[in-house]
Formats: structure tokens, C-alpha cells, sequence
């Protein structure tokens, strides 16, 4: 079975079976290993990629649904750490462990993609699906909110 879609503006055909999810296909077939694997269930965020501009538990996606579609992984935020987000983040020195961190990214980045002068309660809202054992919230928000200011002002 081959699956065609692209990943960071680049057309791939996987080769994978239809239910084999995205998360596996990324990283193992791809080479891909910046979206992490956590719980496996939908339920911490770690393995976050958006498709078509929505991020997405790539844990709980099968590859046959993503045929056609076009899907971002931390890799494609930008080729040099100069996304905002990416600078912000080193700014605010965000990750501890790091190993939720591209996961945080991810939603992070559709969170702003879609609102420029995200509340509070807008970012808890988008982030709340995204879970960091470590306790890096406060610092992912300091640095969500000054990704949105170098985005409004650039
Ligand atoms: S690994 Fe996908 S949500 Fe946890
Ligand atoms: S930085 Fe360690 S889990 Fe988030």
C-alpha cells in the first residue's frame, strides 16, 4: 500500500499499511525524529504535527487518512530556529527535559496562526491538550506571548 501526501511542502509516498499512524511514518520511514512518542493515546500532545494547518495527534492517525493532505512537523518551522516561536523560545529558555517541547511547538504555532493576540485563556484553551512533566507552562506562555508581539510587528 502507498500513501501520497506532502510533509513540509515535499511530496512523500509512504509504503507503509493503511493503519499504520502518521507518528511511526514520520519518524521511521521519513527519518524524521523531532515529533515525539508519549502516551501513544491521544492524550499528551507530544507526538503534535499539524495537517493542513491543524495540529493533529499524528499517535492516532492512520497514514490512509492523510493521503492527499499536507502535513508540518517541527522540521518544517524554519530551517534556522528563526520562527519567532523558535526564537522566543530560546529567549525564554523554555524546555527543561525537551521532550515535550515539539509537541508544545506545534500547537503553539497553529494557536498563532490562526490569532495573532492570543488571552490567556486563548492559550491555555489551544495548549491544553499538550502536557509537560517537566512544568514548563509558565515559561511556554511568556514565550507564546512574545512570539505573538515579534509576529505583530514584523
Ligand atoms: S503520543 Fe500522541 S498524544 Fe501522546
Ligand atoms: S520539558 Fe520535560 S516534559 Fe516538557
Amino acid at each position: 500500500m502507498s500513501t501520497k501526501f506532502q510533509v513540509n511542502g515535499r511530496t512523500v509516498v509512504a509504503t507503509a499499511e493503511a493503519d499504520t499512524p502518521l507518528l511511526w511514518v514520520i519518524r521511521d520511514e521519513l527519518g524524521m525524529t523531532g515529533t515525539k512518542f508519549g502516551c501513544g493515546a491521544a492524550l499528551c500532545g507530544a507526538c503534535t504535527v499539524h495537517i493542513n494547518g491543524k495540529p493533529a495527534r499524528s499517535c492516532q492517525t492512520m497514514v490512509s487518512a492523510v493521503a492527499g493532505q499536507k502535513i508540518s512537523t517541527i522540521e518544517g518551522l524554519s530551517k534556522d530556529n528563526s520562527h519567532p516561536l523558535q526564537v522566543a523560545w530560546i529567549k525564554h529558555d523554555v524546555p527543561q527535559c525537551g521532550y515535550c517541547q515539539s509537541g508544545q511547538l506545534m500547537s503553539a504555532a497553529a494557536l498563532l496562526s490562526s490569532n495573532k493576540n492570543p488571552s490567556d485563556a486563548d492559550i491555555d484553551t489551544a495548549m491544553s491538550g499538550n502536557i509537560c512533566r517537566c512544568g514548563t507552562y509558565p515559561r511556554i506562555k511568556a514565550a507564546i506571548k512574545d512570539a505573538a508581539i515579534m509576529m505583530r510587528s514584523a
